[in-house]
């Protein structure tokens, strides 16, 4: 029977091609805004290109039309591959997909209209939340319902990290997204003052930790293993790994509200779990990377396994940052400075962006009936524009970050401000522009991750479902180690 059945290898496909379109679009985006901040006149006076509606346009397509669809294409296939079954449902798989694309359209008309909840990552109004609230439950049980009915009783351990993922991400949407409507497209939060504060930063950090963390950590524990060759470095660490950053991560939202009206044991709760986290985090972190242990020579020569590799130092450079960050003293000199736009982008940039390129290199080909690419020398190259340009990146944004957090608290003898802001926003400017330019490369390698696509499927040999493997072909999951 097992030869029969095939995987459901078509949505995969699907969502990794619209992963590339959407990282484009979204990128763009990101390039538009950053030239903005140099040149302000790039808003041509027109609403909707104004830098206040195009900057939610951006966090909300790399976000969750580029990471999202790199979630869900990575998901169905893991999931697929290691229960060794076909998705529960193709119909609901179909839906998820087209309900999720017509989610980023909304999106993407809605926000340059300026419809907003103004709710940092959840701006969008009621109705596409809703839409989005039956997208997600729908991906749960297509989800869910392929490890029920898998072949092997083991579940491997990506899957716990997607599945925490999908039940944590439920859970956030529909608690910050509670309001009450007053019309098509607008609402109000059912919260107040610092309790939507709160709740608000309890779902911008777990989007953080569940969104753009725990669904990728998914991404690392299979197709590095896979990439490499070899089993996971420990598979008891990969647990407790797992077990640890769920306890934790939850706790630490406060931190984004160091010195604000929330009460201080709250934001001291949320300082300490912020510093525990870099256990978790870094435990992690060297699970991946130690799983080449061994097999380190072929960094040499696979450029995706640089992508995965370096992925996973800048998650170590963002996890180390951020409890660094949540320290009171540290956050009064880092909040609202460009440090925290450094900061986000060694996540985004780095850690996201890397591992999601990284695994669509890896898995489609292989759904087009291909060993490797069309050309890995231009993955080869796309890894070393793209290193550059978030080098770029984050480089001059922390150099400006503490700049401007220094130049602000600055204060002559007698007690008065030594700069005024409009000076620190003048010696600001040579660093936007070379952030600018480290943008242009990252979204240039983007285009040619593009091309690579196109002609890899132009030379497709097959783009049939393949056909369901028995368990004993996944040699490298197997929890043998540790
Ligand atoms: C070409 C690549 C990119 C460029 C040029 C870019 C540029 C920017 C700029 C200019 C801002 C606004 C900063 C400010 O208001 O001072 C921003 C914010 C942001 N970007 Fe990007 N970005 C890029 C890629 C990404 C990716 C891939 C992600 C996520 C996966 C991402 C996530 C974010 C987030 C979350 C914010 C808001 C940060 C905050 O509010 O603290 N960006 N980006
Ligand atoms: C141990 C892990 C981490 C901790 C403790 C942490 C901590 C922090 C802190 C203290 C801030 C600044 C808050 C403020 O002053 O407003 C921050 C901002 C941020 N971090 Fe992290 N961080 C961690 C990992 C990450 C990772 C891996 C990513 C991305 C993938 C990320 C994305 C962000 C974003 C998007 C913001 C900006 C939120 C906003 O104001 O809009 N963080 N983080």
């Amino acid at each position: 029977m097992a030869n029969t059945e095939t995987y459901n290898d078509k949505v995969v496909r699907q969502f990794a091609v619209m992963t590339v379109i959407w990282g484009i679009v979204g990128m763009l985006v990101g390039v538009i805004i950053a030239a903005q901040l140099y040149w302000p006149a790039l808003n041509f006076d027109v609403p909707w290109l104004s830098y206040g509606r195009l900057r939610p346009l951006h966090t909300n397509a790399v976000i969750f039309a580029f990471g999202g669809c790199a979630l869900f294409a990575t998901s169905l296939h893991v999931v697929q591959r290691t229960c060794h079954v076909r998705l529960l449902s193709d119909k609901l798989a179909a839906f998820v997909f087209w309900g999720w694309q017509l989610v980023i359209v909304l999106a993407a008309v809605t926000l340059p209209l300026g419809f907003t909840q103004g709710k940092e990552y959840a701006e969008l109004e009621w109705p596409i939340d809703i839409l989005i609230a039956v997208v997600w439950v729908s991906y749960a049980v297509l989800f869910f319902g392929t490890i029920v009915k898998r072949r092997v009783k083991h579940i491997y351990v990506a899957n716990w990290f997607y599945g925490a993922f999908i039940i944590a991400v439920a859970l956030l949407h529909i608690v910050n997204n509670i309001s009450m409507p007053v019309g098509i497209a607008k609402s109000y939060s059912v919260y107040t003052g610092a309790v939507d504060a709160m709740v608000q930063w309890w779902y911008g950090h777990n989007a953080v930790g569940f969104f753009l963390t725990a669904g990728f950590l998914g991404m690392m524990y299979y197709y590095v293993p896979k990439q490499a060759g070899r089993p996971i470095y420990s598979y008891r660490l990969s647990i407790v790994h797992f077990w640890a950053l769920i306890a934790v991560y939850m706790w630490a939202g406060p931190h984004h509200l160091q010195y604000t009206a929330l009460p201080d044991w709250a934001q001291s709760v949320g300082m300490v779990f912020s510093l525990i986290l870099l256990a978790p985090s870094w435990g992690g972190a060297i699970n991946g990377i130690m799983t080449l242990s061994g097999v380190w020579h072929k960094l040499r020569t696979d450029p995706i396994l640089k992508f995965l590799i370096v992925a996973i130092s800048f998650y170590m450079i963002a996890t180390f940052e951020g409890p660094m960050m949540s320290i009171k003293t540290v956050n009064s000199l880092s909040h609202y400075t460009d440090w925290t736009i450094g900061h986000v982008h060694a996540g985004a940039l780095g850690w996201v962006a890397m591992i999601s390129i990284g695994s669509i290199y890896a898995l489609l080909p292989k759904l087009l009936g291909r060993e490797t690419m069309y050309s890995t020398k231009w993955i080869d190259l796309h890894f070393w524009v793209h290193t550059l340009g978030v080098v770029f990146y984050i480089a001059s944004m922390w150099i400006a970050g503490v700049m401007q957090g220094l130049m602000w608290r600055a204060t002559n003898e007698d007690g008065t401000l030594t700069y005024s802001f409009v000076e620190a926003l003048n010696a600001t400017y040579p660093y936007y522009l070379v952030r600018l330019f480290g943008g242009v490369l990252v979204l240039a390698g983007m285009f040619l991750m593009a091309l690579n696509v196109w002609k890899t499927y132009a030379a497709a040999r097959s783009v049939a479902d393949q056909p369901v493997l028995p368990p004993a072909a996944d040699t490298e999951l197997a929890p043998a180690k540790g």
